[in-house]
């Protein structure tokens, strides 16, 4: 389950003008600055393939990365970036929605969901959008390196991801599998590639 190569594609903003070429794909997708850009470079152990930045906002398009010739990485616009423009927010959400419900290459799409902090209202009624159209999710939390003092009102990364599969249950038939990394310390990168190579053979 190595990563061998790892080619920039193209980048679509309509799901008709994606790859065409029939190969597996995964999605990540999260909230604004949740570190969908820096998990992917994680995962392919280079620097800056994928675009990331201080700043939310900065994917804006449905960016197909080449894996080993054989499979996609795909890096998306984050939700809930409450200081872009409605019409930009509109749109990104319109079609990474209609990505996940058309997409016959998708195999399974990767919610990132920030471990440092308490679970976000709008990240549970993304979970929810998921299980409701029954598309196959793997949930990734991320920035597991950053632990808060106790003293300091902060609560560790264990205890936002027991929380939040409390508060998701209710969304699946079965719990979504998952995952926690960390792109500071490549935390999760092997189990990620495992569990990414197991879904292609299935
Ligand atoms: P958009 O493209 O704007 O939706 O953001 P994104 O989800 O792609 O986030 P990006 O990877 O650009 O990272 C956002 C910020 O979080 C950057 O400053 C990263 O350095 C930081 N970051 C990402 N992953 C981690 C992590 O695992 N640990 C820590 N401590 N910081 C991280
Ligand atoms: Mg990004």
């Amino acid at each position: 389950s190595h990563v061998v190569q790892a080619d920039y594609v193209k980048s679509s903003v309509r799901t008709e003008d994606c790859p065409s070429d029939g190969l597996p794909e995964f999605a990540l997708v999260g909230r604004s600055n949740v570190g969908k850009s820096s998990l992917l470079n994680s995962i392919v152990r280079r620097k800056k393939l994928a675009l990331t930045s201080k700043k939310p906002g900065k994917t804006q398009c449905i960016n197909h990365f080449k894996i080993n010739d054989s499979w996609y990485l795909v890096d998306l616009p984050g939700y809930g970036y409450a200081s872009a423009p409605q019409e930009l927010r509109v749109n990104w959400d319109n079609f990474t929605k209609d990505y996940f419900l058309n997409r016959s290459t998708l195999v399974s799409v990767f919610l990132l969901i920030d471990a440092s902090i308490p679970a976000k209202q709008i990240d549970l009624d993304y979970a929810s959008w998921l299980g409701q159209n029954q598309i196959p999710m793997t949930i990734i939390f991320t920035k597991c390196d950053k632990r808060k003092k106790r003293k300091n009102g902060g609560r560790r990364p264990e205890e936002n991801v027991n929380d939040f599969q409390d508060l998701i249950r209710g969304f699946f038939e079965t719990v979504p599998p998952w995952i926690m990394t960390s792109s500071v310390t490549n935390q999760g990168r092997d189990e990620i590639l495992l569990h990414m190579a197991q879904l292609r053979n299935y």
